[in-house]
């Protein structure tokens, strides 16, 4: 099939989009606002963009329940700074569970059933119970072209300054993804866990 996405023209149920650009990592993103209250919320418009420097993606797009922007986007307003916490297949009713559209007050922390862990370089706590965090700042907050429910989509860079890796995960000097077991978001409400793993060496010229 081919279809126009300025029309949507597929004839299928629902838009395929997001079923044909897959696995999307999870960043699950924690903020804390100009009070010092804590949230968070998974992201899978999200990834790492470049490693020197170290800077990683996610997008908070369209509106809170409650109207506005995303409490994410806004704490980052506030406060700049942020942890992704790495979103693992023993986590994933927490992490959904923090998808919730929570009143803004609400820590999610609390809601999702996971435990604060203090970072060492930023502001915002870390998901005690999640194997990896990526302790970051806000670079730029920058806004995409269009907007969902009348609020535009936008797309937050931060740096990596610090990265917390559980020891137990770490085999042979390597961060082994057999023990991360990191899930992804494929289309529709799929999930994949990365559980298959191939190695191949790069291909050299001479
Ligand atoms: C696995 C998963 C991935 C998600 N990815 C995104 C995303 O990339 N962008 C987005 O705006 N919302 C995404 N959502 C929805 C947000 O997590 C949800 O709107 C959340 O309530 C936003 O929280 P906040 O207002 O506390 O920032 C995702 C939800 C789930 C369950």
């Amino acid at each position: 099939m081919f279809y126009e996405t300025a029309t949507n023209d597929h004839g299928l149920p629902y838009n395929p989009l997001k079923a044909c650009v897959l696995p999307r990592p999870i960043g699950w993103i924690s903020t804390l606002n100009g009070k010092g209250q804590a949230n968070l919320a998974p992201f899978s418009f999200f990834n790492l963009v470049s490693e020197r420097p170290p800077l990683v993606i996610f997008c908070p797009n369209g509106p809170h329940a409650e109207g506005g922007e995303k409490d994410s986007l806004l704490n980052l307003r506030e406060n700049p700074e942020f942890v992704v916490n790495l979103a693992t297949y023993s986590l994933r009713h927490e992490i959904n569970a923090s998808a919730a559209p929570w009143q803004r007050d609400k820590n999610e922390f609390e809601a999702a059933g996971v435990t604060e862990a203090a970072s060492v370089l930023v502001s915002p706590p870390r998901v005690k119970e999640s194997p990896l965090h990526l302790e970051c700042t806000l670079e730029q907050i920058i806004q995409l072209p269009g907007e969902v429910g009348g609020v535009p989509n936008h797309m937050v860079l931060g740096r990596i300054l610090g990265v917390h890796v559980d020891d137990e995960m770490i085999v042979d000097g390597q961060v082994r993804p057999e023990r991360l077991q990191a899930i992804s978001r494929l289309g529709y409400m799929d999930y994949a866990v990365v559980d298959k793993i191939f190695t191949m060496p790069r291909p050299t010229t001479v």
